[in-house]
């Protein structure tokens, strides 16, 4: 029986993911784009991201130089925004203390904004051969099915034990681009959570998980924790087909983006509404929700109509509907918009028509 990451290596010559835009590439920035994409995000929805990117900015210089807002705009639509500005605050990092070129080393690469343990470990093994092991979720699940072992891999000494093992299975240096690969390749695409293809799968002879018949209860999925639920209500201001938006702060959720106004209360927002000069009471819509990893976001939008000439409120600007479609939005706020648009845009209802 050859070992564990002979027989990755040979499947991965045979049946690996090829043709992806940033393979083949020894180009620590994109290298280091492409997996901070691919960190929460599937390989199909993250391509034309990276694509618009790497055309945008072609190198680490010309991401550094961007203004921030550009750079949450082109992400706009992939969620987990705070890898957009960590990339920035990491690419301006690479230039101020770098002399603009990535380290070469995983333990180095580990030090900057948004890179943790396994895609600093990804990006070393990928563009500098690094004997790294990395261990994304996907990993986690292979090993801890390979390996049988239990509880849940987020708690540390559980984590501890997956990453002993992992460093323990590389291959040499040479081997280090191709394996790390296979090893991701054969989480996304055999040994998935739901649906495991163990027929397929170069490691079944040695799956402790398969011999014990426990695939479908490794790893052992997180304890549950009751999910905090957010209340808040959306002002949906119309005034000459546009609707107002206002950029939010940097931290927090939607940190930079633009977004509706946003209050605790209705009756926080009637406050504010009166205050831009809205003289109608504003229609509730019906509300909507919106699942982030730590709680839920139950809101919601009130349409109301803006005489003209209102003063803005700083940091609030009005979006035209035809930049609905590319303006840095939450992907939930976006959504939303598109559907109003058609009312919106058309006249005035007659009174009394709801
Ligand atoms: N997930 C994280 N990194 C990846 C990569 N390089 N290829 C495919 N899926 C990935």
């Amino acid at each position: 029986m050859a070992g564990f990451a002979a027989r990755l290596l040979d499947w991965h010559a045979r049946h690996g993911r090829r043709g992806l835009p940033w393979q083949g590439s020894r180009d620590p920035y994109r290298v280091w784009l492409s997996e901070v994409m691919l960190q929460q995000t599937q390989v199909a929805t993250v391509i034309p991201y990276y694509e618009r990117f790497v055309a945008r900015w072609p190198d680490v210089q010309a991401l550094a130089a961007a203004p921030l807002s550009e750079v949450m705009a082109l992400w706009a639509g992939l969620g987990y925004y705070a890898r957009a500005r960590n990339l920035h605050r990491c690419a301006q990092g690479v230039v101020a203390e770098h002399g603009g070129r990535f380290p070469t080393s995983g333990a180095a690469l580990a030090g900057l904004p948004g890179i943790g343990r396994s895609t600093a470990a990804a990006i070393a093994a990928f563009c500098f051969d690094e004997r790294a092991a990395i261990l994304d979720g996907n990993v986690k699940r292979v090993l801890a099915r390979h390996f049988g072992i239990a509880g849940y891999p987020g708690v540390a000494p559980v984590e501890r034990a997956l990453w002993q093992r992992a460093q323990r299975l590389l291959p040499p240096a040479a081997a280090m681009p191709a394996y790390t690969q296979a090893l991701m390749d054969l989480g996304a695409t055999v040994c998935t959570r739901r649906s495991p293809c163990c027929d397929r799968c170069p490691l079944r002879a040695t799956c402790v998980a398969r011999r014990s018949g426990r695939v479908a209860q490794l790893p052992a999925p997180r304890p549950p924790r009751a999910l905090r639920i957010e209340r808040a209500h959306l002002l949906v201001a119309l005034c000459r087909g546009r609707v107002l938006v206002e950029q939010r702060a940097p931290q927090g959720i939607w940190g930079g983006l633009f977004s509706l106004p946003q209050f605790a209360s209705a009756a926080a927002l009637h406050r504010a509404l009166a205050g831009l000069g809205g003289s109608e009471p504003p229609q509730p819509l019906p509300m909507r929700r919106h699942a982030f990893t730590h709680y839920t976001l139950s809101f919601t939008p009130h349409v109301a109509r803006l005489p003209a000439a209102v003063p803005l409120p700083a940091g609030a600007r009005w979006l035209r509907w035809g930049e609905v479609h590319t303006a840095a939005l939450p992907a939930p706020v976006r959504r939303l918009l598109v559907e109003l648009a058609p009312m919106a845009q058309a006249p005035r209802a007659a009174s009394g028509s709801g």
